[in-house]
């Protein structure tokens, strides 16, 4: 049985992967650390939060005191951290929210986990901590080269994926240097329920249903490799239970697309849905497919992102022979479920879209 806390839980990895962490070990303990920033959202943890072996605390991972309390007084034998700031173009225009949050928050998660969990320890204490990390640490790839190993040499071109890498390079050290047990999952784009509407797959889902423009940067024909957030929440359960101390595992899809080519895709699951079901025109009358429309007639090309990366792909073989690790969703059937979710909720992408969500969360907690 683990005890486990897990930072940025509120978020669209974390909340997801408590989410399959509870459903699958029922008896294990979960606590969730989370600042509530405008990307955390206490209702994407409203499934779980009736269960007994739950629990929420609101805090910044930066507060070392504040960690070092949960660890002991939760008995806590496993930290998986999600804890981030995770958006690229935020990245770009402010790019200090990064550097306090992905390195010096996760500094502050190394101090006290070594403090807990091997400083003030008379016996050994099995312990992990587990650092969740992109594949954005690797840089940028031409359309012919191979795909990133684990041993591909970090060169990461955002203010993102340089405080990521950083605080990469602060978890080896942690290891190698005092011995902490820790692993790093490096994973891929991920996409499916309570991704926030800001990025690619959402935005577009959020903007189709309002007649707003779907706005591609560049020329659109930079790739992603796309996971359903549950293949990775899977994937991270497998490092946790099978990974070697001290090493790195891709994560990815092995399903790569162009921009442009994921969002015609979106623009064309949406329609067939609406060709379904006659009650979504009236739900959503502003879109095109209420109309019969062309949703494609949307898609607007944008001054491309600063320092655009071209092409993330992931060699997950060491996961995959190591570890066992496939996928088990299709795109197919991610997509197809994602889209689904997104008419289905239109409560929860409104409310933290236009920030009233925000408002009542402040009211929580003065
Ligand atoms: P997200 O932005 O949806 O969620 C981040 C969560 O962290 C939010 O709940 C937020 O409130 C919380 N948080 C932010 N700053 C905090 C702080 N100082 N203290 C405590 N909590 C804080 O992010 P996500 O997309 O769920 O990503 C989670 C992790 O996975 C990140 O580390 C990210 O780098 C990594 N990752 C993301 C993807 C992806 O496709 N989204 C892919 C690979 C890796
Ligand atoms: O690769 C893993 C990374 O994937 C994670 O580490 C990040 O946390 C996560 O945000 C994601 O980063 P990206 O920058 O790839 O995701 P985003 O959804 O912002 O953009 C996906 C692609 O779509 C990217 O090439 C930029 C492009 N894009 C994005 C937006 C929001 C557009 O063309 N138009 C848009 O409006």
């Amino acid at each position: 049985m683990k005890k486990l806390l897990v930072t940025g839980g509120a978020g669209f990895i974390g909340a997801n992967f408590v989410h399959y962490w509870l459903s699958k070990y029922p008896e294990d303990n979960v606590v969730v650390l989370d600042a509530l920033t405008y990307a955390g959202n206490l209702e994407n943890l409203a499934v779980v939060q009736n269960n007994e072996n739950f629990s929420f605390v609101k805090g910044d991972i930066c507060d070392q005191a504040l960690v070092e309390t949960l660890l002991i007084d939760h008995q806590v034998d496993t930290l998986v951290h999600f804890a981030a700031e995770s958006h690229v173009d935020r990245s770009i225009t402010g790019p200090d929210a990064f550097i306090e949050t992905n390195i010096l928050g996760t500094y502050s998660l190394l101090k006290a986990a070594k403090k807990c969990w091997l400083d003030d320890r008379d016996k050994p204490f099995e312990h992990r901590f587990h650092h969740v990390s992109t594949d954005e640490v690797y840089g940028t790839l031409s359309a012919s080269d191979p795909a990133f190993t684990e041993d591909t040499a970090y060169a990461p071109n955002s203010p993102y994926s340089a405080s990521k890498a950083a605080s990469d390079h602060l978890v080896r050290a942690y290891h190698h240097t005092y011995g902490l047990n820790v692993t790093t999952s490096n994973c891929s784009n991920n996409y499916g329920p309570y991704h926030f509407p800001e990025k690619l797959i959402p935005l577009v889902i959020t903007n189709i249903l309002h007649n707003k423009s779907l706005p591609i940067y560049g020329d659109g024909m930079q790739i992603r490799d796309w996971l359903y957030v549950e293949d990775h929440a899977y994937g991270i359960d497998l490092v946790l239970n099978k990974g070697r101390i001290g090493e790195n595992y891709n994560i990815g899809g092995n399903n790569e697309w162009a921009n442009i080519n994921i969002v015609k895709e979106v623009c064309a699951l949406v329609e067939t849905r609406f060709a379904e079901s006659s009650e979504l025109a009236t739900r959503f009358p502003e879109a095109l497919a209420a109309i019969e429309a062309n949703t494609e007639s949307l898609i607007t090309y944008v001054t491309d992102r600063l320092g655009h990366d071209r092409r993330y792909a992931i060699d997950a073989t060491k996961t995959r022979v190591e570890l066992g690790y496939e996928p088990k969703e299709t795109f197919e059937t991610g997509i197809a479920k994602t889209v689904s979710w997104y008419l289905d909720n239109e409560a929860w992408w409104k409310a933290v879209m236009d920030g009233s969500y925000q408002d009542w969360v402040e009211g929580q907690y003065s």
